[in-house]
């Protein structure tokens, strides 16, 4: 989607020239800043700032210093953005905020496979703060590591100039957190790390510590940088819900969610909830609480059917966008098995993979035609059969109280659901199945990435 502010196709090329020049990888959020001799149109707009949303985020475009023709890209630099201020409203871990703090008295909190998200009240709107659920270790702390990690002037991965996250253990190793470990990953052509897989927990040694260590970075910078919490807060988590296609754990990972929420040191009274994901997407989107809310997340796709706010069924398919990145690097040369270097070796990874679905158009008809895009499209695919055949045998187990009468209406989100097309597969692929009930409409929420935390702040304010 494309922002007011912006009026030609050749602010767009100029803008995804910044993204290739700044090395980042595509989705890279940044304020970039013109400083050499720019193209006159760009520069004769009353404002020079342009927003112009670049697969898939913002960035900021700074037209300044007013030079003569031509465009040079060697002085394209990345600017400071230390105000945090962001136009989508999504704020991050540990940002510095100077605006005025908001009392919060509910929070959401949508604890993902790969992004966790708080959700809070901002006056009539909603505001956000989202981090990825990873991290990146370093074996050996060394002071050359710890000064770099340190260093207060080195522009990090969301365009702030600002020392990187990172938390020592006991064993001496040093682990990087979030965005800032996803860029380490980058630089070295390897992998991101993840405290959780498919929903759950993994069994890691540290898992539980960064786990615990983003959640309590989040909350903190809720508490004492965005907002202030009031003397007691209703706090909504949301998980995926029980597996149809794996064994899975989810109480055990309800109760390590529930542990590191208790051990969050606040002078408020957090009382706390928790809700599926799925059923959250429902509470937000759907007028009156009914619907089939369908989460496409990175580890888990989570289904719950709805009525009037009560949940009458949840399940999870295990494997979502992780599997699509995975299977489709396999078929290119990918080895899971091999050793580290195999990200060095293989043509495509899941990195890469997780980067090309950005761009893949998956609207009926309009398939890629390269093999990778296409691999991808076949993927989801079948995703997206295995999901309705879910649902299908949710609602024969559920009858009695699953019927009703008139179409049930689809409410999506995820990050999974984002392609271009997706919400047209799905609603295709609905048409070909013989269902024992009638679908009205197939929406996407407008902020996939963010509707599950929002609908569990709406939980939370109903508690
Ligand atoms: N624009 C996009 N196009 C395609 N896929 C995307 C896009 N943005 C994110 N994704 C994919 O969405 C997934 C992450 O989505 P999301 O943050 O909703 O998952 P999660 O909530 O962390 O996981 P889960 O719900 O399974 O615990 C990843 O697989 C990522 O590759
Ligand atoms: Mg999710």
């Amino acid at each position: 989607m494309v922002k007011k502010q912006f009026l030609s196709e050749e602010e767009k090329e100029l803008a995804e020239v910044f993204i290739d020049s700044s090395k980042k990888p595509i989705g890279y959020e940044a304020n970039v800043v013109v400083t050499g001799r720019s193209k006159k149109k760009l520069l004769e707009r009353k404002s020079p700032t342009y927003n112009i949303n670049v697969r898939p985020r913002v960035i900021v475009v700074e037209a300044k210093d007013k030079g003569k023709a031509g465009f040079q890209l060697k002085n394209i630099k990345i600017g400071k953005n230390d105000q945090c201020e962001d136009l989508s409203n999504v704020y991050r871990l540990g940002c510095v905020y100077n605006g005025r703090r908001v009392k919060m008295h509910h929070l959401g909190l949508d604890v993902g496979t790969k992004t966790i998200v708080v959700a809070y009240r901002n006056g009539n709107k909603t505001d956000y703060i989202s981090e990825i659920n990873g991290y990146y270790v370093f074996e050996r702390a060394t002071p050359f590591i710890e000064n770099m990690l340190n260093d207060p002037n080195k522009v990090r991965s969301d365009g702030t100039q600002r020392p990187a996250r990172w938390i020592k253990l006991e064993n001496g190793q040093i682990i990087v957190l979030g965005r800032d470990a996803e860029e380490f990953a980058y630089a070295k052509n390897d992998t991101l790390l993840r405290p959780m897989a498919e929903g759950g927990i993994t069994a890691d040694e540290e898992s539980l510590t960064v786990l615990a260590s983003i959640i309590h970075g989040l909350l903190e910078t809720a508490e004492t940088e965005l907002g202030q919490f009031d003397d007691e807060l209703k706090l909504c988590y949301c998980t995926t819900a029980p597996a149809i296609n794996k064994e899975s754990n989810l109480s055990y990972h309800e109760r390590v969610v529930n542990m590191v929420i208790d051990n969050y040191e606040s002078k408020a009274k957090i009382s706390k909830n928790n809700i599926k994901e799925s059923h959250a997407i429902v509470l937000n989107m759907s007028q009156d609480g009914t619907g089939i809310g369908i989460s496409w997340g990175a580890g888990t796709v989570t289904v719950s059917y709805v009525r009037m706010g009560i949940e009458i069924y949840s399940f999870c398919w295990v494997g979502a966008g992780d599997w699509i990145d995975e299977q489709v690097a396999m078929r290119h040369g990918y080895n899971p098995e091999r050793s580290k270097t195999r990200s060095k070796i293989a043509k495509e990874t899941p990195t890469t993979i997780a980067k090309r679905k950005t761009e893949v158009d998956l609207t009926p008809g309009s398939e890629p035609m390269d093999r990778v895009g296409l691999d991808i499209v076949l993927h989801y695919d079948v995703l997206i059969s295995q999901v309705i055949e879910g649902i299908v045998q949710g609602f024969n187990e559920n009858e009695a109280q699953a019927r009703i009468d008139s179409g049930i209406d689809i409410f999506m989100a995820g990050g999974t659901s984002s392609p271009k097309g997706f919400v047209e597969r799905v609603a295709m692929k609905f048409e070909e199945k013989d269902l024992p009930f009638s679908i009205g409409t197939v929406s996407r929420a407008d902020k996939p990435l963010y509707c599950v935390a929002e609908g569990c702040l709406k939980a939370a304010e109903m508690f």
